[in-house]
């Protein structure tokens, strides 16, 4: 079986990495780990234009070549597979510069895309060159969601009615955009109807854009089931998420408990073990499934096609805010900038 030649731009912040809103968490680490796990990939090269990065990430890795310009690194290298693992400003420029070097597969980082024309140029990309593109929404993967998604949907608690969760100090994108990709995960990845969104958005800048300070996004699935996120306040209680249904609530503690209240009494189904025992594998089927892809099995839930409709997601609830309007989907509107930064500039402009 062939050996797929790899590399990762934007490798992650040297040391000690970092937990804090703004960047630094060294992301490139874990697709790096990814990749020494799995035999059929070898990572043979990393371009980041900090050297002091750079280099930490080599010696980590072992890794032969590095580069501080990642067209250069692509043109020389010519690698199968490459990581995105740098910030979603950047992500369309590089998966069209991979795209047209000839490189087969991409794993991005999430947020996927800033914008809506951004999406719309990966979207021709791809159909131009054929890249097959993942997104590392990773906890797809994660058995404690998987079985929620099934209670959730087999009538266990009824009806689907919402699925609600906070996330302190956050916002919709950076950490929230997970949970958006879980709620569209947990309604089966059906279309979404509408978005209404709005944001508080003042002076913060966080991994090389402008951030909100707190911001709300709620919606509604074909089915009739909505989301909402606050991205920025906690709910009250010590649960990750709670999906609520006409009989009943499954609430989800640190991605790995579920607690089911259902008209047959409650219940806890604790996933912790098969979680540790699980270890790395959410993440190592990401690119199982795109090299599965690769070689001519079908799409799978993280490729181009379902992630772009979570991008959408996420940039609707922006553009709700920007407008002042119900945002109705499929998105139909060509903004090329994150719509974040159009907020701020209002917030700049207000204190003039
Ligand atoms: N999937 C997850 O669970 C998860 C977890 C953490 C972070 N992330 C995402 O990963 C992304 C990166 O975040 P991070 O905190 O790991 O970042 P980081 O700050 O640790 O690393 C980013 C790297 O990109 C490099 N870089 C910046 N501009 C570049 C350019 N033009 N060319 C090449 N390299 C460039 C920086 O020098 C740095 O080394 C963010 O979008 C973040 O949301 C995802």
């Amino acid at each position: 079986m062939s050996v797929f030649k790899t590399a990762v731009i934007g490798v992650g912040k040297a040391g000690a990495g970092s937990n804090a809103k703004g960047g630094g968490h060294q992301i490139g680490y874990a697709h790096g780990m990814m990749y020494q796990r799995i035999p059929r990939t070898r990572l043979v090269a990393a371009a980041d234009i900090n050297a002091e990065n750079l280099a930490a990430f080599q010696g980590k890795f072992a890794v032969e070549r590095g580069f501080s310009d990642h067209r250069k690194m692509l043109a020389e290298v010519r690698p199968d597979i490459v990581s995105l693992c740098t910030y979603v400003g950047l992500h369309r420029g590089m998966i069209e510069d991979c795209a047209r070097a000839g490189v087969k597969g991409i794993l991005c980082e999430k947020p996927f895309l800033p914008s809506p024309a951004d999406c719309a140029a990966v979207r021709r990309v791809a159909a131009e060159t054929g890249v097959k593109i993942v997104v590392a929404h990773f906890r797809r993967n994660r058995l404690a969601f998987r079985r929620a998604r099934d209670l959730y949907n087999d009538g266990a608690i009824g009806q689907p009615v919402l699925c609600v969760a906070g996330v302190e100090g956050w916002d919709l994108s950076e950490w929230g955009s997970h949970w958006l990709d879980m709620f569209r995960f947990f309604h089966r990845d059906q279309p979404i109807r509408w978005v209404f969104g709005q944001a508080r958005v003042r002076d913060s800048r966080g991994y090389g854009h402008a951030m909100e300070e707190h911001a709300i996004a709620y919606f509604e699935f074909e089915n009739g089931g909505k989301g909402f996120l606050d991205g920025g306040r906690k709910m009250a209680g010590d649960q990750t998420m709670t999906l609520l249904g006409t009989e009943g609530q499954i609430q989800i503690f640190r991605e790995a408990i579920l607690r089911i209240d259902a008209p047959t009494g409650r219940r806890v189904e604790d996933f912790s073990k098969e979680a540790s025992e699980q270890g790395s594998q959410p993440w190592d089927r990401m690119l199982v499934d795109l090299i599965a892809w690769l070689e001519g099995r079908t799409e799978p839930e993280l490729g181009l096609t379902n992630m772009l409709k979570t991008s959408e997601l996420n940039l609707a609830a922006y553009l709700s805010a920007v407008r002042g309007d119900r945002v109705d989907l499929p998105l139909r509107d060509d903004l090329a900038e994150w719509p974040v930064e159009i907020l701020a500039r209002r917030n700049t402009e207000r204190k003039q």
